[in-house]
């Protein structure tokens, strides 16, 4: 097998000479952990998600378990259970367990694979907390209806757009929908710091909340009135960095360029796959994607694997988004009917996708691609 000359990953994070001065900036500086920088992130975070709030916090779960903590606290209900796909990654599911809420798994669409609106209608009871709605590899779920659901039932919709910073549906924006929504700046992601997240609220109220569950329940700064405090409900450790925070916001500042190299990546896929052999997400009307990821399925499951080791022989490394997590031993005693995604799940593989790819990689990975195809 013709092997590329250096691995091709599935991802791999960019840093800029720009990055790199923020950074040597802020370590010049007064503060290292938690100070101004994240202020800016927070600042531009709730413009990009078009909300009025944002709060830092050290990553994308942690984003995830404060809502989830803030949420809990809130409510009397005894047997809570909240909403959300299999097909995704597990800090959704998580979100569950952290307040132990049973996890009811909604399927996702056939044609766009993110998570089936009327699936979740179909789950929802009066002891439903909260329908966590995930973007999938860039392209939006039907927050349009997902919202209408949440809104007639009165349940909290924390929209996850950690995979989908500034894509729209019919220009709005991700991340406006949810009562709460989340990012994370993970090395992977569009934003890339490393470690570090956000949650973007219009509620003045949520976001204080937010913010002293994330340090440790120590009273709002605002609400202080002497030296010492008080402690009441249990809260964490989530609070951000400075470093993590120079780094957002130096992505945030370029983001535009970030997600329009990654569509010129995703238009030469497009382009050029043998999609009679692969198939890919359907982009619905008036939806834009912004490729996190870009994921392609096989035929048939059995060939899943096969793909995988064709692909590493010749050094290029796939990935799968994602297992499927009804499947998973900690998931397992949670009720699924989720048809589709697990047949989605099982022949899905992420294909590389950095902004700094170059045409060499691309062709072959194309190259590679098509000759498997044409190898079945
Ligand atoms: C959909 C989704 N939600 C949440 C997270 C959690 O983010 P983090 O890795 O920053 O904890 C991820 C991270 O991969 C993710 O892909």
């Amino acid at each position: 097998m013709e092997k590329f000359n250096k691995s091709i990953p599935y991802m791999k994070h960019k840093i800029t000479e720009d990055d790199i001065n923020l950074v040597i900036n802020v370590l010049k500086g007064d503060y290292i952990t938690q100070g101004p920088m994240v202020v800016r992130v927070e600042e531009e975070m709730s413009k990009v998600a078009n909300k009025k709030y944002g709060v830092m916090c050290s990553n994308g779960t942690a984003a995830l378990h404060l809502v989830a903590e803030m949420l809990n606290q809130r409510s009397s209900v005894l047997k809570k259970n909240i909403i959300t796909t299999p097909f995704t990654f597990v800090a959704d599911g998580n979100f569950g367990r952290y307040i132990d809420a049973e996890i009811r798994f909604a399927d996702i669409d056939l044609k766009t694979w993110t998570i089936n609106p009327s699936s979740i209608e179909s789950l929802i009871d009066e002891n439903t907390v909260a329908v966590v709605a995930p973007h999938y590899g860039g392209l939006m779920c039907d927050m349009v209806r997902i919202k209408e659901i949440c809104d007639s039932n009165s349940i909290f919709l924390v929209e996850d757009a950690c995979h989908a910073p500034t894509a729209t549906i019919n220009e709005q924006v991700a991340g406006s929908f949810g009562d709460a929504s989340t990012f994370s700046f993970h090395a992977t992601k569009h934003i890339g710091a490393g470690e570090g997240g956000v949650i973007c609220t219009n509620s003045e109220e949520d976001s204080e909340v937010l913010q002293v569950l994330r340090s440790h329940g120590l009273p709002h700064w605002s609400k202080r009135t002497g030296y010492g405090y008080d402690i009441d409900n249990i809260a964490f450790n989530y609070r951000p960095n400075e470093l993590s925070a120079a780094l957002a916001t130096s992505h945030i500042s370029r983001i535009e360029n970030l997600v329009a190299t990654r569509k010129e990546i995703a238009k030469e896929y497009d382009n050029n796959l043998d999609w009679n052999f692969y198939s890919k997400q359907e982009i619905p009307d008036g939806y834009t994607h912004v490729y996190h990821l870009y994921p392609i399925l096989v035929p048939d499951w059995s060939l899943r694997d096969k793909l995988l080791n064709y692909l590493k022989d010749a050094n290029i490394f796939g990935q799968i988004h994602y297992p499927p997590m009804n499947k998973m031993k900690g998931f397992q005693k949670y009720k699924s009917d989720t048809p589709v995604s697990d047949d989605i799940s099982s022949r899905v593989v992420s294909i590389p996708m950095f902004v700094q790819i170059n045409d060499g990689e691309k062709l072959f990975v194309i190259e590679k691609l098509n000759n498997f195809a044409k190898s079945i």
